[in-house]
């Protein structure tokens, strides 16, 4: 009885297989459907113009689930862990109708969009906070393709570590990478016990100092995401860590990442990866094509032991991300792609403004405090820049613990130890600061005045004080 339906379905599996045109671009599809094991719901724009994408956005509580038999009473964007994936093309208008009916406070961050300052989400800063029941609408322009996302920027640490978090697609359509099989992976995690979210202040000040990990590993919102995949045949991924605090060292079994870019679009040039670290705020762009192995077992994502301070190897496991099962469908046998890559100038130099920020640790009357300078929250230290100005900011970590820096609104070319912009060029707008090391960045400040934030995306880190203010000022 059963095997009669399964016999059916091989063969025309088969005649597919043989009717295939060869070199026909069809061979390099994935299987119908191969998404649906870590399916993204996607926000539907309702604007017929092409150029505007339109959409409604509100945040409240709603029950997800996570995995088999896991449900989870959770902090959601439209009713989803992740929120609901917004897709757009570069130089799109994105109109956000966004309502609040959580019973707190919150406001949308448009992580890495060089958004106006007015729309950056900053509560005091930037907007008021929404209060529940209220609307904010957001409405700007996108002007760099890659991944963005979205997350609260009042009490980040609880409410993204809840659930409030989404990913925001911005297309080029000729980008020449030429791989149509493309997914976005959103990689967090979150603090279940028995289908209760733990407290976000768990742990008290030590758990905040180190970095509050979520019991279960999610992709996509799921513990068991899976795709169905064709042996050999490429896929982009686009990946971003909403993770509160945790890092990401992912491995696929041996399988090569091709690296096209991150943050801020494509890089100068692909590069070839056996593995790849992802810190929170980050985004990837990468080409896989895993190949089936002899015996079909399925290729997992992991992520391995990373280190960003102690606690984060000795009391950790290697989690399992994502399966990639074989479909019985005939292998694909080209080799990788060779997308391109993108011209980027290096930032000029030249009488560059130094900037110095060590990211530091205090304990005073046994408060545990990070702070830029020696001062929490970087109150009265305010930095400043003008409009068309360039600087370099020195970034030493005095600290125990890694800290992902992430700048709000500028993208920044990451500079080597002779000060010169890291090859391949790359435009990021967070970066890991290892524990007792230095990082220099270089970032020019264009036509967007401002109060701009930046900050450490370990939120636990940035709500014990590493925070602080950026002033740019118009040119006079
Ligand atoms: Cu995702 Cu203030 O940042
Ligand atoms: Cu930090």
């Amino acid at each position: 009885m059963k095997l009669a339906p399964c016999l059916a379905g091989c063969v025309l599996t088969l005649l597919g297989t043989l009717w295939m045109p060869r070199a026909h671009a069809a061979e390099t599809a994935q299987p119908q459907g191969w998404r649906d094991g870590a399916a993204l719901a996607e926000l539907v724009d309702t604007n017929p113009d092409p150029r505007i994408v339109e959409v409604t956005l509100d945040a409240r509580e709603a029950e997800v689930t996570i995995g088999p038999g896991q449900r989870v009473r959770a902090w959601t964007y439209n009713g989803t862990v992740p929120g609901p994936l917004i897709r757009a093309r570069v130089g799109d208008r994105l109109i956000v109708h966004f309502t609040n009916h959580l019973d707190t406070n919150t406001t949308v961050h448009w992580h890495g969009v060089r958004v106006p300052n007015a729309m950056d989400g900053v509560p005091e800063h930037t907007q008021p906070a929404v209060a529940n029941g209220r609307g904010f609408t957001y409405d700007f322009e996108l002007p760099d393709a890659g991944l963005f996302w979205y997350h609260p920027h009042v009490l980040s640490a609880a409410q993204v570590g809840f659930g409030l978090y989404g990913a925001l697609l911005v297309e080029d359509p000729n980008d020449q990478v030429q791989v149509t099989d493309e997914a976005v992976l959103v990689l967090s995690d979150m603090s279940v016990d028995d289908g209760v979210l733990e407290s976000p202040t768990s742990g008290g000040d030590l758990a905040a100092t180190f970095g509050r990990e979520g019991t279960r590993v999610l992709v996509n919102g799921r513990t068991d995401a899976t795709f169905t995949v064709r042996d050999g045949a490429p896929q982009r991924w686009r990946v971003v860590n909403a993770a509160k605090s945790r890092y990401f060292l992912l491995d696929l079994e041996g399988e090569p990442f091709l690296l096209l870019g991150g943050d801020g679009g494509l890089q100068e040039r692909a590069e070839r990866r056996d593995s790849l670290v992802i810190a929170p705020g980050e985004r990837l762009d990468v080409i896989v094509a895993p190949r089936r192995p002899v015996d079909g077992a399925p290729v997992v994502l992991r992520s391995g032991l990373f280190d960003r301070g102690f606690g984060s190897t000795e009391f950790r496991r290697v989690e399992e991300l994502l399966t990639l099962r074989f479909a019985p469908t005939a292998a694909y046998a080209a080799p990788l792609p060779s997308p391109p890559g993108r011209r980027i100038e290096p930032l000029d130099l030249t009488g560059a403004t130094q900037v110095r920020l060590d990211l530091t640790f205090s304990n005073a009357d046994g408060l545990n405090r990070y702070g830029v300078n020696g001062v929490a929250f970087a109150e009265d230290l305010m930095l400043t820049a003008h409009v068309g100005e360039t600087q370099v900011w020195t970034v030493t970590n005095q600290t125990k613990w890694s800290h992902p820096f992430h700048l709000h609104g500028f993208f920044f070319q990451v500079l080597d130890a002779a000060g010169a912009p890291v090859r391949p060029l790359a435009w990021k707008d967070t970066v890991d600061v290892p524990f007792g090391q230095t990082v220099r960045l270089a970032v020019r400040f264009d036509n967007r005045p401002g109060m701009w934030m930046y900050h450490c995306h370990i939120l636990d880190h940035a709500d014990l004080g590493l925070m602080g203010m950026l002033a740019v000022r118009p040119r006079d």
